[in-house]
């Protein structure tokens, strides 16, 4: 019987839904971040402690998980930097991290472990994110064989920083050139991802299986584009960019710091699509973009 989870990047985006699940549940939960504040969304939480720890470090990794029953791994980072097979960051965050919780989770006797991948993540994937959770994937099974691992396509919902990054783009820009128009995705709702972590931690079934994430519908990176658009009241002209100059838009980017780098382009190049089509684990319903997305996109405030 569970009653004490580890949520390792807790303060995000999914990790606050996974978050509130879990204490809506009664289930005591630490959230370890390396920075208190991030996570301050959650300190009303009921059985949430919020922890400030250095998470790369081995001692402070085993004092988080004494006494723990699970251990979550949420860590991720869209901009790692360039290198091959990947660049440090993703090597930091996506390889060496889970390596080293999966190690002390195991370490620690702790039976279950949830850790958070992406779709398509492949050795041979285009781009170093993809590869680097490949390698993250292999880390965790090698150190903790019945590991529970998600691959998600694109995640949307309050607090998603894909279409609602759109949403604030469209609001200043007359018109809206778009890197990679063609990308495909079959995006997939937060409380539905989260549904998925929180169940997978009750149920044995779930041991050592790795579930793809995929919401009911597909769409172009152009229709998501446009459906934001119309959802916020910002129709704006979408004007799609040849590969040439999508490349140019996304060095431009990545040398400003800006939203997207050429790595990011080149993970769009893989069809973030599941191949089984809709997939939840556990019965779970799933919900469609069209019925969630207008109540958060539409707030004056995005
Ligand atoms: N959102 C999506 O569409 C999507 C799709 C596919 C897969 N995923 C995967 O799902 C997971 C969660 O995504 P998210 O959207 O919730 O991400 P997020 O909002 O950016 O949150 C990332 C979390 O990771 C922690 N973190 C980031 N860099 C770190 C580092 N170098 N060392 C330690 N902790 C670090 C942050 O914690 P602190 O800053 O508080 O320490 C934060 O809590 C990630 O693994 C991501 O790759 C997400």
């Amino acid at each position: 019987m569970i009653q004490g989870i580890l949520l390792i990047g807790g303060s995000g985006f999914i990790g606050g839904h996974v978050a509130r699940r879990l204490a809506a549940r009664g289930l005591r939960v630490t959230v370890a971040t390396r920075r208190r504040e991030r996570a301050k969304h959650l300190f009303t939480l009921p059985t949430v402690e919020v922890v400030e720890a250095d998470v790369h470090d081995d001692a402070a990794l085993a004092r988080l998980c004494a006494g723990q029953d699970a251990v979550v791994n949420l860590v991720g980072v869209l901009k790692g930097g360039n290198g091959n097979p990947f660049g440090p960051g993703f090597a930091r965050a996506h390889v060496e991290l889970p390596g080293r919780v999966a190690r002390a989770a195991w370490a620690a006797n702790i039976p279950t472990l949830a850790h958070m991948s992406a779709l398509k993540a492949a050795a041979d994937a285009p781009s170093g994110y993809l590869r680097s959770k490949a390698a993250g994937e292999n880390a965790v099974r090698t150190a903790f064989p019945h590991a529970t691992i998600f691959r998600p396509s694109v995640v949307f919902g309050d607090g998603d920083s894909f279409l609602t990054m759109f949403a604030r783009l469209l609001k200043y820009a007359p018109i809206m050139p778009l890197a990679s128009p063609e990308a495909r995705f079959q995006p997939v709702w937060v409380g539905n991802v989260a549904d998925a972590i929180v169940e997978s931690l009750l149920r044995p079934e779930a041991e050592g299986k790795t579930f793809e994430l995929c919401g009911p519908h597909e769409y172009s990176l152009r229709e998501l584009v446009e459906f934001t658009g119309r959802v916020t009241g910002r129709r704006r002209l979408v004007v799609g960019l040849s590969p040439l100059l999508s490349w140019l838009q996304a060095l431009a980017l990545e040398v400003v710091g800006g939203p997207m780098t050429r790595d990011n382009l080149r993970s769009m190049s893989v069809p973030n699509v599941c191949e089984a089509g809709c997939t939840l684990p556990f019965n779970l319903a799933p919900a469609a973009l069209e019925d969630v997305a207008p109540r958060y996109l539409a707030r004056p405030s995005r």
